[in-house]
Formats: C-alpha cells, sequence, structure tokens
C-alpha cells in the first residue's frame, strides 16, 4: 500500500507556508507533506528521516524542486544540528508525524508487522540493537517494564516469563515466532486485537526510543523557531499524544497560581513560549478515517513561537514521558 499522508489539508493550513520561508519535515516518510507544502509557497525546506530507505522518495523531490528541498538521514532529535548544515539560523515551521509508515509496516524484512514473518527488526534507522536483541538478552524484569509501560500490556509478566522460557531453547530471531508464542499466552479469550499487538508496539517504541526522540525533538523544535514559527505535531496514540500535550501545557501555559507546589514568583515570571492553535487536539474529519483506516487514532496539536527565549537544553521534566526505571541498556 502507497503511504496516504494523514491529515494533509490540516497539516498544511497550521504550517501556513509563505514564500520565504523555511521548514523542516522531521519525518518524511514518502514525502507527502514535504511535497504538498513545497507545492503551496516558495519555500525551502528540509526533509529528515532515519530511515535509509526513504532516499528514493526524497530524490525525486530533489529533481523536482532543485535547491529548494534537501534531505538529511538523521533521527529528528538532531534537528538543530541538521538546520545548522544547512547554513539556517533558524526556521518558519516545523513538523512531525510520528511513528511507522506504511512502507515499514507493509516490509516484512523490517520486522514491524506479527503479521507477516521476517526477521525481528524493527530498527527504523539501521544503526543499533534489534529487536530479537531486546528479546533474546534482556532480562525478565526489563522485558515486564517494557511491555508493561510501552504497550500497557497487562499481561506483560506472562509475556516476558514465556520469552525467557523459550529463549532457552533457541533464540527468538523472527516476527512469526515471536507472534506465535505471543498467541500463546495471552491469547485466551476473545479480544479485538492480535494478542502480539501491544507486545509488538512495546518493542518498537523502546528499540527506537520514540518517546525520548519525540521529548528532545519538540524541545530542540522550541529552539530552532523563529518568533511567528509554527510548531505542528500529528501522533498516533496515547503516550505519544500525552507527551505532545504536556509539553505545549508547559511551555503555552501559566502554571496554576493555586498550586502550592509552585513559587508565586515563578507564575508572575512566566512567559509563554508558544501560543496554541486551539486548545484540544484536531481529529482526522470522518471522510479521511473512511478511506484511511490508519488516520483513525490521528491527533494534531499546533503552536505558534513567541518572542520568549527557550529552554536551553533537552532537561524539561514531561510528566508525561514514562520512567522505564531501570532498565539496562542494551
Ligand atoms: C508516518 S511516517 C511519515 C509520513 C510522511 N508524513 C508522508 O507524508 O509521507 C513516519 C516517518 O518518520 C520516520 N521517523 C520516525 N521516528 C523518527 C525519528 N526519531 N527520527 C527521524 N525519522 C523518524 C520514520 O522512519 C517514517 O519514515
Amino acid at each position: 500500500m502507497i503511504h496516504a499522508p494523514v491529515m494533509l489539508a490540516e497539516v498544511c493550513a497550521a504550517l501556513d507556508p509563505k514564500a520565504g520561508e523555511r521548514m523542516v519535515d522531521c519525518t518524511f516518510g514518502a514525502g507527502g507533506y514535504s511535497q504538498a507544502l513545497l507545492e503551496s509557497a516558495e519555500i525551502h525546506l528540509l526533509g529528515l528521516d532515519r530511515d535509509p530507505t526513504v532516499k528514493p522518495h526524497a530524490e525525486a523531490l530533489a529533481a523536482r524542486f532543485g535547491d529548494r528541498f534537501s534531505f538529511a538521514q538523521t533521527p529528528f532529535s538532531d534537528l538543530e544540528a541538521a538546520i545548522a548544515a544547512q547554513n539556517w539560523d533558524g526556521v518558519d515551521g516545523v513538523v512531525l508525524d510520528i511513528g511507522v509508515s506504511s512502507m515499514q509496516i507493509d516490509n516484512a524484512e523490517r520486522g514491524f508487522s506479527f503479521m507477516r514473518d521476517g526477521p525481528l527488526d524493527m530498527r527504523m534507522g539501521d544503526s543499533g540493537p534489534s529487536a530479537a536483541d531486546a528479546v533474546n538478552t534482556l532480562d525478565a524484569a526489563a522485558l515486564v517494564a517494557i511491555f508493561r509501560i510501552f504497550g500497557e500490556e497487562r499481561g506483560a509478566r506472562r509475556a516476558a516469563a514465556a520469552i525467557v522460557e523459550a529463549r532457552k531453547e533457541a533464540p527468538i530471531l523472527t516476527t512469526g515466532a515471536l507472534a506465535q508464542l505471543m498467541a500463546s499466552v495471552l491469547g485466551k479469550g476473545w479480544q479485538k486485537i492480535h494478542p502480539a499487538t501491544r507486545v509488538f508496539q512495546a518493542l518498537r517504541i523502546y528499540i527506537n526510543d520514540e518517546l525520548g526522540e519525540l521529548g528532545r525533538a519538540l524541545q530542540a523544535a522550541e529552539r530552532a523557531l523563529r518568533p511567528g514559527g509554527r510548531l505542528v505535531v500529528v501522533s498516533f496514540h496515547s503516550l505519544e499524544d500525552r507527551i505532545v500535550k504536556q509539553f505545549f501545557r508547559l511551555r503555552a501555559e501559566a502554571p496554576s497560581t493555586g498550586s502550592r507546589h509552585i513559587p508565586v514568583g515563578d507564575v508572575a515570571a512566566f512567559s509563554p513560549a508558544f501560543t496554541l492553535l486551539g486548545r484540544k487536539a484536531v481529529k482526522p474529519g470522518a471522510d479521511e478515517v473512511g478511506t484511511n483506516p490508519r488516520a483513525r487514532s490521528a491527533r494534531l496539536r499546533a503552536g505558534v513561537r513567541s518572542e520568549t527565549a527557550p529552554i536551553s537544553t533537552n532537561d524539561l521534566d514531561f510528566p508525561g514521558i514514562p520512567d522505564l526505571g531501570t532498565v539496562e541498556a542494551l
């Protein structure tokens, strides 16, 4: 299936590109957003993606839009370095469309899908440990934490115990083997979704540090955006949307004077880094959900950057980012 850009009209409206502006599409994918933005105004656009397989799509846009478009293969948390490499001193728009693309899910070799047998990989980029490394080396407590926190899997203990038992016989190396094992321990009773869904989601988030990447990218975007610049984020599940919501709340809304945890001086001194474009997340229209089921869970949040000095480091304390506790690094 070709990747259909989700909430494209809403994204373009929120980014509102104007001639001469500079924008970054942090999740280039098949280039759906980038193409629409480049078509809608004479802007310069930098596309980022950690997945090297998106390069043919980037080459197609480079051939069409010349020096108005460039691409860098990098995690989006490195947004500021990528912008500096363009010799840009700031940008007017940043968009993130979080998650996996249909190209990644549909390719069995990438190991994202429990519906297609392939190597248990799940890396969006081309380096670092794979899901097979996690499943075959982490101890039971770490697996439980990952499945519970990133998958919200109620059978996390059973899932981890089954993995630890099974790998004594032979390493778990394929999506099919893991999906079957999860079906055997989590599949009792009627369920709306495949019993392996949450375990696969959890491993994918862990392997790609998806929530950490998102938290760092939001803070980097705050530093990179010029006053008046727009930050637009589309997310697909509640763990991500919670982080985006918390970020905008912390950076756009004065802390409540009623809170005994916040000194009065801090409330008076608060100056918002963003003005929110709408208080609530925007959802896709019924027509889009009807034609593209992947859009169903999409939520868009956006803000306009103010003159306020940005936070200087990636140390914003997000209540929304779950803590994995003592899980060792792979
Ligand atoms: C949902 S797709 C984006 C689709 C795109 N908006 C389009 O219209 O074609 C998400 C893309 O973001 C990339 N991605 C996810 N997390 C990333 C990260 N931390 N850094 C860079 N790219 C990332 C994935 O590799 C994938 O290609």
